[in-house]
């Protein structure tokens, strides 16, 4: 995992992401990397584990380690009051109060919050990849994450047909207006631009030498389906799931009472079942610690199995 330039963290709510992608980005650390740790949950908990306030600024956690907190909704307002900006000069005194209440009414449609994330994934993507060995992405539960993931596609044809319309737009404006000579579209630059930048993020996420994605479960029924489903669906988009982390394994010392070994004994057939149902990907067993892993000691017992 440490060999690529950008590691996703997928999985269901509470499995471990947040506190195996710490730990690991720790442990690149710790191997002398420069490594940036992002934060695309909502519920972030980065702050806690590292006792430093972070924001949505790159701040530094420890030597080689750095971390940025990505708030979905925050960076939805960001981006909506920069097109309403942008529109501003574009747009007729007139129709400004008519055309920004057409925008907020498309940032309220569901997806717009993931969309404006998105952004925000690709622009640390093509900016920050130069600056740091390694960047580490804790993601928000699992169906979000993969629909955020599979965004780049989606949205490079909406653009696409975006696009066309514009040049039909354009292509009868400069007959009307400018005798046949094409007319300067800002809106169809703006497009342009977006798309090319899409198309050069999914370059990184597509590279499978570059990119890694990790899956996290528990060894539990649900989880596992779960976990099948995404590698499934990821497999289709061609990004492959090349590690998973079985997180919360039952300790060898709980054997003890005879409850635990029950329990221990149905967890062997989940550990089977996982087994056989991920044949292609690297598994790492990680044990239930007797706490929550909210101290740095605790994190870094953990990032010794990564
Ligand atoms: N191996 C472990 N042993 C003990 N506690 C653990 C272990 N792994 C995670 N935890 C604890 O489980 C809880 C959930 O972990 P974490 O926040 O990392 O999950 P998550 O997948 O990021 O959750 P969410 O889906 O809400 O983002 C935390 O309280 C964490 O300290
Ligand atoms: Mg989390």
């Amino acid at each position: 995992m440490q060999n690529h330039s950008i590691v996703f963290f997928g999985g269901k709510g509470g499995v471990g992401k947040s506190t195996c992608s710490a730990a690991f980005a720790l442990s690149a650390a710790q191997n002398g990397k420069k490594v940036l740790l992002v934060s695309t949950d909502p519920a972030h908990n980065l702050e806690d584990l590292f006792s430093v306030r972070i924001g949505n600024t790159i701040s530094r956690l420890q030597s080689h380690l750095y971390g940025l907190e990505i708030d979905a909704g925050e960076e939805s307002k960001r981006y909506i009051e920069g097109v309403k900006e942008n529109l501003q000069d574009l747009v007729h005194a007139h129709r400004v109060s008519e055309v920004h209440r057409q925008i907020d009414m498309a940032a309220n449609t569901p997806g717009a919050d993931e969309s404006a994330l998105f952004d925000a994934l690709v622009n640390i993507i093509l900016e920050q990849t130069e600056h740091f060995d390694l960047i580490v992405f804790d993601t928000a539960p699992t169906g979000h994450t993969l629909r955020l993931l599979s965004l780049p596609e989606m949205m490079e044809a909406w653009i696409d047909g975006m696009l066309k319309r514009r040049r039909t737009v354009n292509e009868n404006y400069s007959q009307l207006l400018n005798d046949g000579e094409p007319v300067e579209d800002p809106i169809y630059q703006t497009l342009m631009k977006r798309k090319q930048k899409f198309v050069e993020a999914r370059k990184w996420l597509l590279d499978k030498r570059k990119t890694g994605f990790v899956y996290v479960l528990t060894p539990e029924r649900l989880p596992i389906e779960e976990t099948s489903r995404a590698v499934g669906q990821l497999d289709q988009a061609k990004m492959n799931v090349n590690t998973l982390i079985v997180n919360k394994c039952l300790p060898e010392e709980a054997e003890a009472s005879a409850f635990f070994q029950k329990r221990k004994q149905q967890e062997q057939q989940y550990i089977q079942m996982i087994h056989e149902q991920f044949k292609k990907q690297k598994k790492i067993f990680l044990p239930l610690l007797a706490e929550d892993i909210s101290t740095q000691a605790n994190l870094r017992h953990i990032s010794n199995y990564l």
